[in-house]
């Protein structure tokens, strides 16, 4: 395993919008054996409740998605140079059909009991605080509607999960 070191909030020096919709993320849950990763690009990083959070959104169908409301604690795990490539794989399996940790190679690592992928070279631990599925009806611009949720993905809007950041995580 790595060695990290957590960070205080006010020492990182990070761009959300290229960690995330750039570069994209490994979105990490569950606990001991049962633990899963997926891609994401759709993250957030601020303030709510007087905490420092993290949003992420969650289609439906996403095993993560099972193993973040049974466990109750995720990760985003950032990676640098080659081993961004490893997120097309992340996308492409499901967990549900295969164990994409002992496929890919990479490892789980854990911090306070949140897994985080032990490869990365940054990663947020979190303990969700709230979670909501976003209502086709509260979307205001009729544009995402049209883009993301129509057709064969009418109704198959996101779930919101909103984690306080437990600790930020520097290899
Ligand atoms: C670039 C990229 C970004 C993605 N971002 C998200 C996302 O933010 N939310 C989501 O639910 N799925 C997203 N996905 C799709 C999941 O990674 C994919 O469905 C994955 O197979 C789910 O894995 P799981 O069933 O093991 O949880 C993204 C895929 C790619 C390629």
């Amino acid at each position: 395993m790595h060695t990290f070191q957590d960070m205080p909030a006010e020492l990182i020096e990070r761009d959300p919008f290229t960690d995330f919709g750039v570069d994209g993320a490994l979105l990490t849950s569950g606990v001991g054996e049962r633990v899963n990763a997926m891609t994401i690009t759709w993250g957030t990083m601020g303030v709510l409740f007087n905490m420092n959070v993290v949003t992420v959104f969650v289609e439906d169908s996403r095993y993560t998605k099972e193993l973040m409301d049974w466990s109750g604690v995720f990760s985003i795990s950032f990676f640098e140079g080659k081993q961004k490539s490893l997120l097309k794989y992340f996308d492409k399996v499901s967990g549900r059909r295969e164990n994409k940790f002992a496929t890919s190679g990479l490892t789980v690592n854990e911090h306070k009991g949140i897994p985080f992928v032990d490869d990365c070279s940054f990663a947020i631990v979190c303990r969700l605080v709230c979670r909501t599925k976003i209502k086709e009806e509260d979307i205001i611009d009729s544009d995402v509607i049209a883009k993301l949720y129509s057709g064969d993905n009418k109704g198959n809007t996101h779930t919101m999960y909103v984690g306080e950041i437990v600790d930020f995580l520097a290899r």
